[in-house]
């Protein structure tokens, strides 16, 4: 089994999830045109990017981004280059996650880690390269100035010190101090929500939203990121780890919903966002089918519901 088929699921829209895995093909074929080949810059560094990025992934962030921004022709080519800008920072997040002085993992995306396949100094460039080639790509974007200035602006809030780089601190600093659910969903937020956040966002922003509309899918998207860190931290105690790709087990001794809690009120905590997300979703006016079909291959088919 590879990582990939734990969420394989029965679906009950195959329509609608074969769109979804469709948008999830042409972001994979377009990170690697605009990844850029080596060129004059060391072969190895390019080997490090690809191999932490052209790697079996959900690519969850910027499959929604997509579906927020329902591009016409014209904004598809702009919004598939953000999407693996996005994906980029992603990555690059995964990449510094496993370092040894972080989680310390040994396996990701099926494959040993950046660090271990090409020591910790390349995994270190690596992941750098990656995060500024992403804004690279959003300053190249094809569309107004203006637009491209909000689009860096909600990444790299997203990125930075009140975003991931903060959850990652308090992750790995911070977390003895979380005694209380409330403190635990604030560092999943800035973990996760907030990256999931800026992506409801940028297409929100594509897609010319107002702000009632924004207010709506950035509501969607705090509960989906919520949701979907809860489900990993689930993954981190109960599965395999060749069924997901990745080590397991890294998150015991941290403070997270599963160990304060328990699975139980975990799911429980997993499905009220879902449910949330679901609300938030039907009133933002974005077509719900594909989003639904995205939640239900990787978050209900992650957790299982239905055991107790
Ligand atoms: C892993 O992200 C880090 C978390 C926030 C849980 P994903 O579960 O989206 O990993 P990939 O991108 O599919 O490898
Ligand atoms: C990482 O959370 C979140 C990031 C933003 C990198 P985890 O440490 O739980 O992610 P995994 O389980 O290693 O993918
Ligand atoms: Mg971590
Ligand atoms: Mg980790
Ligand atoms: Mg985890």
């Amino acid at each position: 089994m590879t990582s990939m088929d734990i969420f394989r699921d029965e679906t009950r829209d195959p329509e609608a999830l074969a769109y979804v895995l469709g948008i999830r093909d042409a972001v994979e074929a377009r990170l690697l045109q605009v990844l850029e080949g080596a060129g004059d810059i060391p072969d190895n560094l390019t080997a490090a990017m690809e191999h932490a990025l052209i790697a079996p992934s959900k690519r969850v962030r910027p499959v929604l981004l997509y579906l927020i921004a329902e591009p016409d022709a014209k904004a598809e080519d702009a919004v598939l280059n953000l999407c693996s800008a996005v994906e980029m920072v992603h990555t690059a997040s995964l990449i510094l996650d496993d370092l040894p002085c972080m989680d310390d993992a040994q396996m990701r995306r099926e494959r040993p880690t950046t660090h271990v396949a090409f020591g910790q100094a390349t995994a270190i460039l690596s992941a750098i390269a990656l995060l500024t080639r992403a804004f690279g790509i959003i300053a190249e974007l094809d569309v107004p100035p203006l637009v491209r200035t909000r689009l860096a602006a909600i990444l790299s809030k997203a990125v930075g010190h009140k975003g991931l780089a903060a959850g990652q601190e308090v992750d790995l600093n911070g977390r003895n101090g979380l005694t209380d659910e409330t403190e635990i969903e604030r560092l999943n937020w800035l973990k996760t929500g907030v990256l999931f956040v800026a992506c409801a966002e940028m297409g929100a922003v594509f897609r010319d939203m107002n702000s009632n509309e924004t207010g709506y899918v950035r509501d969607f998207a705090r509960h989906l990121g919520l949701a979907f860190q809860t489900a990993d931290d689930l993954l981190d105690k109960s599965v395999d780890p060749n069924e997901i790709g990745k080590d397991v087990n890294k998150d015991s001794g941290k403070a997270t919903i599963v160990s304060l809690y328990g699975e139980h009120r975990a799911r429980m905590t997993c499905l009220e966002h879902i449910d949330a997300a679901k609300l938030a979703l039907r009133a933002s006016g974005v077509r719900r089918a594909p989003i639904e079909a995205l939640m239900d291959r990787y978050l209900k088919s992650k957790i299982k519901f239905d055991e107790e």
